[in-house]
């Protein structure tokens, strides 16, 4: 961390010079390097052309703690030299650590509890009573589930875990469970299914945690009858996804936060073309579509808000 550069030795390991004991060197201080305002203009457009995310420009602080040790790592005196040794590396993996660096990967099991309720409740069971109606008498019944913004990959694994508990073994339905984020890092955590011990104490209930994961080490493994139920990808939000087709249900929670509001309103609009006629969005606790986009209109469930096209 930066703050840790400044550290002054402790007063009592440093012998005072006289003629009898040799002259105390000092360890080299490095300085953290500070970021000026014209680096934040230039950073934060450069990580708003990566991702999306919209650092103000009274966020120097966040590029400094995020990006300090890759600078570091990469040998630069300054934020500018930092920028231009990022877009000239051709393998685009400095780029790549920087938007693992930036984005904010917080997550947990099962977090906020009531979209989990709903989905077990009544999203699944009101998609396989529709989907029945109108399936061919026998054929298995797709049940199409999208994480957008999965991060390290615990809300797609809460979500596999009721399907889990709702559906046993699934032989009548076709799971498409996919998981999908900017960051390399955080897909790359979530595909291995691996979590440390302070990850699985958030949100993960003890009897899931017997059930579903085996110990890995000191960390805990997801099983591959949870993992094989999801794939992961690396998409970014703000670039078409059209690609991976129609859902009949999607979370999208809390990433929009980070984003500006004209790109909400495209990433929503995208979305709710990526939804079933008659699939359900859910996005986080403390967010809203009200002034975003219109195309949704929320619904209430119990103390579940979810939003559904009009
Ligand atoms: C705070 S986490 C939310 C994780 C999970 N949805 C939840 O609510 O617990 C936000 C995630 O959004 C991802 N993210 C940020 N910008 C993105 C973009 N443009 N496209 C896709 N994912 C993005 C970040 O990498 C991060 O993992």
């Amino acid at each position: 961390m930066p703050g840790n550069f400044s550290r002054k030795p402790p007063a009592a390991s440093a012998p005072s010079a006289s003629p009898v004991s040799p002259a105390y060197v000092f360890p080299a201080i490095k300085k953290a390097v500070k970021i000026s305002q014209t680096e934040v203009q230039l950073f934060s457009n450069y990580i708003y052309s990566l991702c999306g995310i919209h650092i103000e420009p009274s966020k120097a602080y966040l590029l400094e703690t995020r990006l300090g040790k890759l600078l570091e790592r990469e040998g630069c005196d300054s934020f500018t030299a930092f920028y231009y040794k990022a877009k000239s590396d051709s393998s685009k993996k400095l780029e790549k650590e920087i938007i693992d660096g930036i984005t904010t990967n917080e997550t947990l099991f099962f977090r906020d509890h009531s979209p989990f309720e709903l989905l077990k409740h009544k999203m699944i069971p009101e998609v396989i009573d529709k989907r029945s109606a109108t399936a061919p008498k026998g054929a298995p019944l797709p049940i199409r589930i999208w994480s957008a913004a999965c991060s390290t990959g615990q809300e797609v694994f809460s979500i596999a875990i009721v399907l889990k508990e709702l559906l046993g073994q699934h032989h009548n339905y076709i799971i498409k469970l996919i998981g999908t984020d900017i960051s390399d890092a955080a897909i790359k955590q979530a595909s291995y299914g691996i979590y440390n011990k302070f990850e699985i104490e958030r949100g993960l209930p003890r009897e899931c945690l017997q059930r579903f994961f085996s110990s890995c080490g000191e960390n805990w493994k997801i099983n591959d009858e949870i993992r094989s139920m999801a794939t992961f990808r690396k998409i970014n939000l703000m670039e078409s996804f059209a690609g991976l087709g129609k859902f009949d249900i999607i979370f999208c929670r809390n990433v929009a936060i980070y984003l500006k509001l004209e790109d909400r309103v495209a990433i929503f609009n995208r979305i709710a073309d990526a939804l079933e006629s008659d699939g359900y969005l859910i996005i986080g606790s403390t967010e809203s579509l009200t002034g975003v986009c219109p195309r949704f209109i929320p619904k209430r469930h119990l103390k579940s808000i979810f939003y559904q096209l009009r």
